[in-house]
């Protein structure tokens, strides 16, 4: 099935970027979230981009233009869907709130459209469970930053068609990412790898082994990775770190996945990352300058 216009929900950290990538591939894309402000704060988010991909030369200001002119911003839910071809939802990592939102589109898309998650660790099978159609319900797990990131975790519930998959294959690739193809588990792979390390480096830091920013140093030269636990944390946020782990807690009953202490007291102090209007993240609160991290 060839997959022309993509209604992105939720225009946040994760939604703008999807937008963005997909206006670039040439895609019709409907940009919703709840008010105009949160719509407003998304595409500004794009236009930054964009701005500074021309001032490095990777685009020109025509090419910014048309990626611009194929993303249409929108706080009305039915218009946004209406015509789509595929739906990608990019709204809070909560189960309650996403099978609310999925049943709230039943009778509001076309009868063919896929549906696809963006969560980073809840059941694609459970969310499918309430939609119309199990079968074109899959995850779609891009990474942030979306427009830089090369993989795109495919995660396949347990009733999705494998026209489906092989859609979602198709437009990994059409978006210039990597699919990562996975079966419907906690964390699927990349968040119980990413979460486990994270795990390892707190219990480092609280043991006293060493600060934040020589465990983040590293965990690159040690082993080539291109940011460090704590950096990844920040940029990812707070919040949804300690999301991810309640999340893997809760589905899988081992207490290994319990979040640590100073994550807990941090997202309480409003310390959720570098994303806009936090207090920023562990940099900030151990106040340690990241250059040279
Ligand atoms: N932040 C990351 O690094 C990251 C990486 C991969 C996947 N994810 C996943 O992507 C999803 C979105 O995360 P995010 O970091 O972009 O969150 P975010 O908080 O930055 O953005 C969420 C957006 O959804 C909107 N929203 C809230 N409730 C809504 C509703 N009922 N209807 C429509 N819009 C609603 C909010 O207004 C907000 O703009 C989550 O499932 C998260 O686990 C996040």
């Amino acid at each position: 099935m060839e997959l022309n216009i993509v209604a992105v929900l939720g225009a946040g950290t994760m939604g703008h970027g999807i937008a963005q990538i997909c206006a670039q591939a040439g895609l019709d894309v409907r940009l919703y979230d709840l008010k105009d402000e949160f719509v407003q704060a998304g595409l500004d988010r794009i236009n930054n981009f964009l701005k500074k991909s021309i001032e490095r030369k990777k685009i020109t200001a025509n090419e910014s233009v048309e990626v611009l002119g194929r993303i249409k911003g929108t706080t009305q839910l039915a218009e946004a869907v209406q015509s789509a071809d595929l739906i990608i939802e990019a709204i809070p990592e909560d189960m309650r709130l996403k099978k609310e939102f999925f049943m709230g589109l039943i009778g509001k898309c076309k009868g063919n459209s896929i549906w696809a998650s963006n969560t980073s660790t809840l059941s694609i099978t459970e969310m499918a469970s309430v939609t119309d159609r199990p079968d074109k319900f899959i995850g779609l797990h891009f990474f942030n930053p979306v427009q830089l990131m090369k993989p795109i975790e495919i995660i396949k519930g347990i009733l999705t068609a494998d026209e489906t998959v092989k859609a979602a294959e198709a437009l990994t690739l059409k978006l210039q990412k990597t699919p990562i193809l996975v079966k419907d588990s906690p964390g699927f792979a990349s968040t119980r790898l990413g979460v486990a390390l994270f795990l390892e480096a707190s219990k480092m830091l609280e043991e006293g082994v060493a600060s934040i920013k020589d465990i983040d140093v590293g965990a690159k030269l040690f082993y080539g990775h291109k940011m460090g636990p704590f950096e990844t944390c920040d940029l990812v946020g707070l919040d949804a770190r300690l999301n991810n782990l309640n999340s893997l807690l809760e589905s899988t009953g081992n207490p290994k996945w319990s979040p640590p202490l100073l994550l807990r007291q941090l997202v309480a102090s409003s310390y959720l990352g570098t994303k806009p209007g936090s207090k920023g993240g562990y940099y900030a609160y151990f106040g340690i300058d990241k250059e040279g991290a």
